[in-house]
């Protein structure tokens, strides 16, 4: 048994008492689990070179506090003390029963991946690679998937990119854990965050050591004026289609924004996680564009291919580079085969292929779900409509959506309440953050029927 206890015999602190401390935490936190049999004494203290009485002594402590007892084998083990369950996240992944009509706001068409082209891509990627390719990778991502995205984005989202200035990540997640880590490093405090905005998102601000700061979101995108009030030393915002309420971050706000970045020094973070998916609305531009020296732009797979790829990538400002580089060597290269295969989509044109196709049929599910909630939920007032794959209905103030979607949710239909991703409640509000890219027209008409029928009950 490999038990990880650190003792510093530095530390001035008595080895029993390091050791004592470092078991006590483990079985506290759940790493040593209920009735787990600990080593011997003889055998631990020869692991970890210290006399046998000091773990003598360290274990008739813990059973003497209750932590550890004497199984009926005469064995030391892990007594029957209140330890975490499994975390949240892990309780509701994929827990309970699967949902009927899932509008889910995150989540592309999954069963519409394209497996048979993708899988070829993967095949080709293997079959041609030489051998010394298998190997950890280039941290910062694999220079063909870089190249293909500088030109990709430089075109279809008018940034400032050179292969140089990119790093493939993990998704989003990882990319914006790995920016706020950096910033972190570099003294930032404070981050301005988009109120309402994913609260995953925000967790990983927070995580990283950053305080958000939440700033409201209206018809403009987030409301920068005033901004340098709050001192923050970064603004993590999604320009071209906030998330959940869809606004496109207005010319003057961005104008702004820049203005006070450069003022500043601060860095302004976007997350451009669904720029390619608009409907009725000009292209908005990359906010990158305007200041690659400010702007650490963030972009994902997860909407265009699926989250599963984990596929995302930056575009850093120069002087950002080694220092995110330097968080990515802890967080450990990304996966190369599947950057190989995004790469040829990018280069052979299959991606833009795809993505036509996609609007197409997002479109379609777009117009389902508005007609679905004009004819069938009342008329709603609609928010974001005109691109990306989600929509915001507002519903009258009687209805407490939180209670409507834990209703729902037992009818097999996932719907989110807007309140879910504020920061600051909106006193009276009612409304749902509905995703429609998972889920054909018929699907769609027959899950707002169902919402329909439990509004009215
Ligand atoms: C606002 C927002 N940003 C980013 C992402 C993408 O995150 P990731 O690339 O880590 O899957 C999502 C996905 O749901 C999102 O909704």
């Amino acid at each position: 048994l490999d038990l990880f206890v650190r003792l510093d015999r530095n530390s001035g602190i008595s080895l029993h008492a390091q050791l004592e401390d470092g078991l006590r935490g483990a079985i506290r936190d759940g790493r040593l689990r209920r009735a787990v049999e600990l080593p011997s004494t003889r055998a631990l203290a020869a692991e970890l070179g210290v006399a046998r009485g000091v773990v003598v002594e360290g274990y008739a402590q813990l059973r003497a506090e209750g932590y550890l007892e004497v199984s009926p084998r005469g064995k030391t083990r892990v007594a029957d003390v209140a330890q975490p369950g499994p975390s949240a996240p892990a309780a509701t992944a994929g827990g309970g029963p699967p949902l009927r009509y899932d509008f889910h706001p995150g989540l592309p068409d999954l069963d519409g991946f394209p497996r048979a082209r993708w899988a070829r891509s993967l095949r080709n990627a293997v079959k041609d690679l030489p051998g010394a390719e298998l190997g950890y990778g280039d941290l910062r991502g694999a220079a063909v998937l870089r190249e293909a995205l500088a030109t990709h984005l430089g075109r279809a989202r008018g940034a400032v990119a050179e292969a140089d200035r990119i790093l493939i990540t993990q998704g989003f997640s990882e990319g914006l854990a790995l920016a706020c880590q950096a910033l972190r490093a570099r003294g930032a405090r404070r981050i301005a965050v988009e109120d309402p905005s994913l609260p995953p998102l925000r967790a990983i601000v927070a995580d990283a050591g950053l305080e958000p700061v939440p700033v409201p979101v209206d018809g403009e995108g987030m409301r920068v004026e005033g901004i340098e009030r709050i001192a923050a030393d970064a603004a993590l915002l999604t320009p071209a289609h906030q998330f959940p309420l869809g606004a496109a971050l207005a010319p003057a706000r961005r104008a702004a924004l820049v203005e006070w970045a450069r003022d500043s020094g601060a860095y302004l973070i976007e997350d451009d996680y669904d720029a390619e998916y608009r409907y009725d609305r000009d292209p908005v531009g990359a906010l990158q564009g305007l200041a690659p020296e400010r702007v650490v732009y963030g972009g994902s797979a997860s909407k265009t291919l699926a989250p599963a790829l984990r596929l995302g990538w930056l575009l850093l400002p120069e002087e950002l580079y080694a220092a995110v580089l330097e968080r990515k060597a802890f967080a450990g290269p990304s996966p190369v085969l599947p950057q190989l295969a995004l790469a040829e989509w990018l280069l052979s044109g299959e991606f833009h292929r795809h993505l036509r196709r996609m609007r197409l049929r997002y479109r379609r599910r777009r117009d389902a779900i508005a007609a679905a909630l004009r004819t069938r939920l009342g008329d709603p007032e609609i928010e974001g409509i005109a691109a990306g794959l989600h929509v915001v209905a507002r519903l009258p103030e009687r209805i407490d959506g939180a209670a409507l979607a834990l209703a729902a949710h037992e009818r097999g239909v996932g719907i989110h309440p807007l309140g879910w991703h504020r920061v600051e409640q909106a006193p009276g509000e009612s409304a749902l953050v509905l995703g429609y890219a998972g889920l054909g027209e018929r699907e769609i008409e027959k899950g707002i029927d169902l919402l329909a029928e439990l509004i009215r009950a």
